[in-house]
């Protein structure tokens, strides 16, 4: 399989087919029901995802353009019925704006900048409709300058925080979720105005848990064509673990990332923990 070009789209790099479909995406037609999972890649879309409908298993990317035989996430999303639970990796000020105007509910998904570096690392490794990372020092300046796709983890961690208390946000962090699911799913469902039972809860916790996930086909991408993603690369569900950039950066590298980190998020009120 061809690795994908891309293309900017608003300065973002994008695979080419999505800037080429750019105009469809933009104008997409978001419904008052709709939920919008909303994150940085590998911060925890697919675990959001489960907890949100364990047994709806086609969530569609809005953005994104699988090959064909593969269906669009445009398509996806205009078949799915309502409730839709979509999501994105958009930029906030690329997210549809018809998501505002229906004041749709959305839950954002952060996770560390180093674990994310290092997930997505590892998944454009194995995933074919990702540019090539190159190597590890290669990647790690990529990320840092935003030149991987949907762009800067900095930006989108920021810019969707900036605006959680103007619209109908919840924002969440990857770590919290490791920390105590329990607590951090009980948020999600108060969200969604979902009352269950303790009993379910703890189903809930329990199917949605990486170890679970890990070994169940709908949740583990298994059943895409190893063409697209190839799982003895590097599996889609890989650690599940807050801090395995420990095992990644050297020390050196790790300090240099912290002080870049220090300047790109400066005067901004977010914070992630690194490690649990
Ligand atoms: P790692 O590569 O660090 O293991 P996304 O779904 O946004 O692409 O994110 C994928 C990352 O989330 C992977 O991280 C994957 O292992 C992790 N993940 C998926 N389900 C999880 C779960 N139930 N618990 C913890 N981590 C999970």
């Amino acid at each position: 399989y061809l690795r994908p070009e891309t293309k900017e789209v608003n300065g973002i790099p994008m695979t080419k087919v999505i800037s080429d479909i750019w105009d469809q995406i933009w104008s997409f037609q978001a419904k008052p029901d709709d939920l919008v999972i909303a994150t940085y890649p590998k911060a925890g879309t697919t675990w959001t995802q489960e907890i949100r409908n364990i047994t709806y298993k086609q969530h569609p990317f809005i953005e994104w353009e699988m090959p064909p035989p593969l269906k669009s996430g445009l398509d996806l999303a205009k078949e799915m019925p309502s409730p839709r639970t979509l999501k994105t990796h958009l930029p906030v000020q690329l997210l549809p704006p018809s998501f505002w105007k229906e004041n749709c509910k959305i839950i954002y998904m952060a996770r560390n900048a180093k674990d994310v570096l290092v997930s997505y690392y590892h998944f454009s490794r194995m995933t074919k409709t990702m540019p090539e990372p190159g190597t590890w020092e290669e990647y790690i300046e990529s990320f840092k300058t935003g030149k991987v796709l949907w762009g800067s983890w900095y930006d989108h961690v920021k810019g969707w925080w900036d605006q959680k208390d103007q619209h109908r946000i919840l924002y969440l962090f990857y770590e919290d979720m490791k920390e105590d699911p329990k607590r951090e799913i009980r948020k999600i469902l108060k969200f969604l105005e979902k009352e269950v039972t303790e009993e379910v809860l703890d189903k809930i916790v329990y199917h949605t848990s990486f170890q679970v996930m890990k070994h169940n086909p709908m949740a583990n991408y298994t059943t895409l064509p190893s063409s697209i993603m190839d799982h003895s690369i590097s599996p889609f569900m890989r650690k599940g673990i807050p801090g395995d950039w420990k095992n990644h950066f050297t020390v050196a590298q790790s300090e240099a990332f912290d002080k870049d980190y220090r300047e790109k998020m400066a005067g901004s009120t977010l914070t992630f923990r690194t490690e649990i």
